[in-house]
C-alpha cells in the first residue's frame, strides 16, 4: 500500500523568532510510519518540527505551519491508498506575522488569532475509496468527542487517547488508546508501547484494504 502519514505539531509564527505550537513529540506518527515501512509499504511522512529522526525507508517531507501541512497532504493524497493524520495541527495561528522581531516594549495587549484550516475536513471530498485514519487528543475518557470527529471528518477509524493520563499522550513512549470504527464498534486497548499500537493501526488498514 501507499500510506500518507502526518506527524508532530505545527508551528504558527508570530514573528521571525516566536511561534505558537503544542506539545506533540511526533512519536506516535513516526511509530506508524516506521511500522508501515517495516511491513513493506511505501510511506510518505509529512512532519512538523520534532526532535526525532525520520524512520528508515520513508519519503520525508518537512513542514512548519498548518498551511504547509495542508499543501503537502493535498500534494500526496492522490497517490495514496490510506491517510493517517497523527499530526497535532495547531488549530489557530497569529492573525498576522511580523516581518521583524516584535520588541519587548511593544508587547501587544492581546494576541489576535485566526482559525487554521482543518486538514481532514479539507480533503474529505477527495476521500473516494481511500482509508482515512485520525487521532483524537482528549483530556477526558468520554467517547462523545472521538465519535463526533470520526463522523464529521469522514474517518474509517479514529484512535482516541486521553493525554492527561499517565503513560499516555505527549512525549511518552507508551499510549493508552481506544479505537473507534466507522461501523460504531470500539476497541479499548491496555497501555502499550506506541510501536505496538502503530503495528495494530497498520495491520487494521491492511485488512480493511483487502476487504475493499
Ligand atoms: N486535524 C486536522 N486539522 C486540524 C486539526 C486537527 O486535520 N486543523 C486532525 C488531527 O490530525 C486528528 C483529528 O483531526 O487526526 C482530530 O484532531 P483533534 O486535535 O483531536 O481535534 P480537533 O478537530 O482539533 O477538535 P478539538 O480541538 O475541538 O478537540
Amino acid at each position: 500500500m501507499r500510506l500518507l502519514i502526518t506527524a508532530g505539531p505545527t508551528r504558527e509564527p508570530l514573528d521571525p523568532v516566536r511561534f505558537i505550537s503544542n506539545r506533540s513529540s511526533g512519536k506516535m506518527g513516526y511509530a506508524v510510519a516506521a511500522a508501515a515501512a517495516r511491513r513493506g509499504h511505501r510511506v510518505v511522512l509529512v512532519s512538523g518540527p520534532v526532535a526525532i529522526k525520520p524512520p528508515a525507508g520513508v519519503i520525508f517531507r518537512k513542514v512548519e505551519t498548518a498551511a504547509q501541512m495542508l499543501s503537502a497532504v493535498k500534494a500526496g493524497l492522490e497517490k495514496c491508498d490510506a491517510l493517517v493524520m497523527a499530526a497535532a495541527v495547531a488549530d489557530w495561528r497569529p492573525a498576522t506575522c511580523a516581518r521583524r522581531k516584535i520588541k519587548k516594549n511593544k508587547m501587544p495587549a492581546a494576541l489576535p488569532l485566526k482559525k487554521n484550516p482543518d486538514i481532514l475536513m479539507a480533503v474529505a471530498p477527495q476521500k473516494g475509496k481511500k482509508i482515512f485514519v485520525g487521532f483524537a487528543a482528549e483530556t477526558d475518557d468520554s467517547s462523545a468527542e472521538p465519535r463526533r470527529k470520526l463522523r464529521q471528518k469522514k474517518l474509517d477509524l479514529i484512535v482516541a487517547n486521553n493525554v492527561k493520563r499517565p503513560g499516555s499522550g505527549f512525549e511518552t513512549d507508551t499510549n493508552r488508546v481506544t479505537f473507534y470504527f466507522a461501523d460504531g464498534k470500539r476497541k479499548k486497548l491496555p497501555r502499550r508501547p506506541k510501536k505496538d499500537i502503530a503495528d495494530r493501526i497498520v495491520a487494521w488498514v491492511e485488512k480493511e484494504r483487502q476487504m475493499a
